[in-house]
This record gives structure tokens, C-alpha cells and sequence, in this order.
């Protein structure tokens, strides 16, 4: 209990959500009913059962399947605007203090969302976290590996205006790892370094289900100076020694490596193995309303796998702070 208070009060940065995994079943139907929506043939009709299915994927595509399905209900401007509040709100009660966090526009342009309907819901709530809250946001825009690499590219151009207004800080990957290597996305990298504002930073998801052969090619090929999971660079000495010289922080996520059966238990983490060679990293959350927690979740979790002492974790909360898209200013507050 006193070390629960101790990693609520610790300050914590939150570098992998995705903004879309935040739905919880409730507000998944509270809006699928404030839009008039039947929900897609076969999703599941009860929060029960709902429930039921995010405690039980089989790995990555099970759970995307459900989650591409479950973002149908987002609409208007309120919609987003209200699930990112939601998440806020839960994740201030946890002693959160910065969020980088993750969306994914090609999800709802797809379905003919308007694309400024979603970035301006989503500042809205974030810029309110940082009023009320005084907590410090940034929105990260990941393109779906799943998709033509012409779509992203498409995406990536004309989402660039809220690059330059400031309101998007960074390039992400997500989705289905196996089958869509990096490679097919130098095109987007590349423009993005090129054409995107001086600081913006690229990121990529790599070694979830992928081999560590995916985290080092999303370096060499992509230049990106973040790995989001990256669990697999531990199998390669090499990789590992790769990240550390290069101060690539890796975004681990714990209950959701558990529930997607990357790992049978929290145990299994090589978070010893990251602290031993140096390799930087931060605890995240990935997509909390479906793995079953938030960031003090995710911490605990660690804890009750690792039993790490207080100066462990006071290094841990240091180094995510020390990972951030922050100014020195901000990154002294914080620690
Ligand atoms: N991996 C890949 N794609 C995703 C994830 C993830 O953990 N979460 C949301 N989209
Ligand atoms: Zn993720």
C-alpha cells in the first residue's frame, strides 16, 4: 500500500496510448447510441460481453479487429473531444503528469470522418488537461502499417498544417507488424524529416510480434529516435548495445503484452535486462481501456512482478522523463 502511494506520487510520463484505445465499453455504447449507430454484425451487444472479449485475445489481430470496429462510434468533434477528456481525467487521478499520445487519423478518415473534426476534439481535451491539470500533452500521429504506403504518405501531407500549427509533435507507426515491414514506409520517414517542423520527433511501433530484426531495421531505415514496445530487441545482445549507445527509448507496455500474449507473465519482461545494459525505456498503458489499466496500472503491475526498490523506480521515472518531447525547463519541474 505505501509503495502503491509512493508510484502514484512518483511523477509519470505516458508515451504509448493510442487515444482510440481509451474507449471503454460504456462510452463505447453511450456513443454508439448519441450517433444512432448499430454497431458492425457480431460485435458484442452487452458491456459484459464486451468486456468478456477484451480479457480474452488471441494476439495483435484479434485485438485490432475489435478496436478497428469499436472506433466506428466516434463521430463528431464532441466524440473525440469526450474520450480523450475521459482518459485525461482517469489517468490525472493516477498521477500522471505528461502524455505524448498516439491517434490514428487513417481509422476515421476511412470512414469519412472530417480529419478536423478529430485533431480539434482531441486539442480541445488536451488542452484543457493542460489548464486544469497543469499537465504538459503532446499528440503523436501514427499511420496504419495495414494500408498502402500511397494512403499514409497522403495522410501525412495533409495533416502537415497541424504539424506547423503545433498542435502535432510527432510520426508514429501502428498496426499489424508481421507482414508490413518498415521498409515499405521509408517513403513517409523521409518526407516527414524533410517536410515536417524542425524537433518533430519519429517513432514507430517494432519488436511487439515482429523479431529484433524489426527494431533495427525501423532505425536504420526509418531514423526514427523512439521504438514503441521494441520487447524483442532483448533477444539480440546486439540490438540492445544499438539502443543504448543510441539513447532510443523503448515504450514498454506491460498489461498489454500480457493480455496479447507477447508474454505469459509481467515477469517475463526484460525490464532487468534493460536497466543492466543501459537500454532506455519508459511503463505505458498502449491501450488501457482494452488491456485492463492505466499508468499506475501498468507500474504496479511492474512492481508486483519485480519487487524493485525505490531507487529503481525514482531511475525509471527519471528516464521517461528524461525520454520526453520537453523543453529542460519542463524536464526540470517534472524531476
Ligand atoms: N500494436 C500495434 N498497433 C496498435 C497497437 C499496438 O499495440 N495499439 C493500437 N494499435
Ligand atoms: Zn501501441
Amino acid at each position: 500500500e505505501s509503495m502503491k502511494n509512493f508510484l502514484r506520487d512518483l511523477p509519470k510520463c505516458e508515451h504509448h496510448v493510442h487515444l482510440e484505445g481509451t474507449l471503454e465499453p460504456d462510452l463505447l455504447f453511450h456513443l454508439a447510441k448519441r450517433n444512432n449507430l448499430t454497431l458492425p454484425s457480431g460485435f458484442p451487444s452487452t458491456i459484459e460481453d464486451l468486456q468478456y472479449k477484451y480479457e480474452h485475445f488471441k494476439d495483435l489481430q484479434d485485438f485490432l479487429d475489435l478496436y478497428y470496429a469499436g472506433m466506428s462510434v466516434l463521430l463528431t468533434e464532441q466524440d473525440f473531444e469526450d474520450l480523450a477528456w475521459a482518459y485525461l481525467v482517469k489517468s490525472h487521478d493516477q498521477g500522471l503528469k505528461h502524455v505524448e499520445a498516439f491517434f490514428d487519423p487513417q481509422g476515421h478518415v476511412e470512414r469519412g470522418v472530417d480529419m478536423h473534426c478529430v485533431i480539434k476534439g482531441f486539442n480541445k481535451a488536451l488542452s484543457r488537461a493542460e489548464n486544469e491539470f497543469g499537465m504538459s500533452t503532446k499528440l503523436i500521429m501514427c499511420i496504419l502499417r495495414h494500408l498502402p504506403t500511397k494512403n499514409s504518405l497522403e495522410t501525412l501531407k495533409n495533416f502537415k498544417p497541424y504539424y506547423e500549427k503545433g498542435w502535432i509533435d510527432g510520426l508514429g507507426m501502428d498496426s499489424t507488424e508481421v507482414g508490413f515491414p518498415p521498409e515499405l514506409f521509408e517513403e513517409c520517414y523521409a518526407y516527414a524529416k524533410d517536410n515536417l517542423p524542425e524537433g518533430t520527433l519519429l517513432t514507430a511501433h517494432a519488436g511487439e510480434e515482429g523479431d529484433s530484426s524489426v527494431v533495427t531495421r525501423s532505425v536504420n531505415r526509418l531514423n526514427v529516435s523512439r521504438i514503441d514496445h521494441g520487447i524483442h530487441s532483448a533477444d539480440d545482445p546486439e540490438v540492445m548495445k544499438m539502443l543504448a549507445d543510441n539513447d532510443i527509448m523503448l515504450t514498454v507496455c506491460p498489461l498489454s503484452n500480457k493480455r496479447l500474449n507477447v508474454v505469459q507473465e509481467i515477469s517475463e519482461e526484460p525490464i532487468r535486462k534493460f536497466l543492466e545494459y543501459g537500454v532506455p525505456f519508459s511503463i505505458n498503458c498502449d491501450d488501457p481501456a482494452y488491456f485492463g489499466g492505466y499508468i499506475l496500472d501498468n507500474y504496479m503491475a511492474v512492481q508486483e512482478a519485480f519487487n524493485f526498490d525505490m531507487d529503481t523506480w525514482i531511475t525509471i521515472a527519471k528516464n521517461s522523463v528524461r525520454g520526453s518531447i520537453l523543453d529542460t525547463e519542463r524536464k526540470q519541474v517534472l524531476y
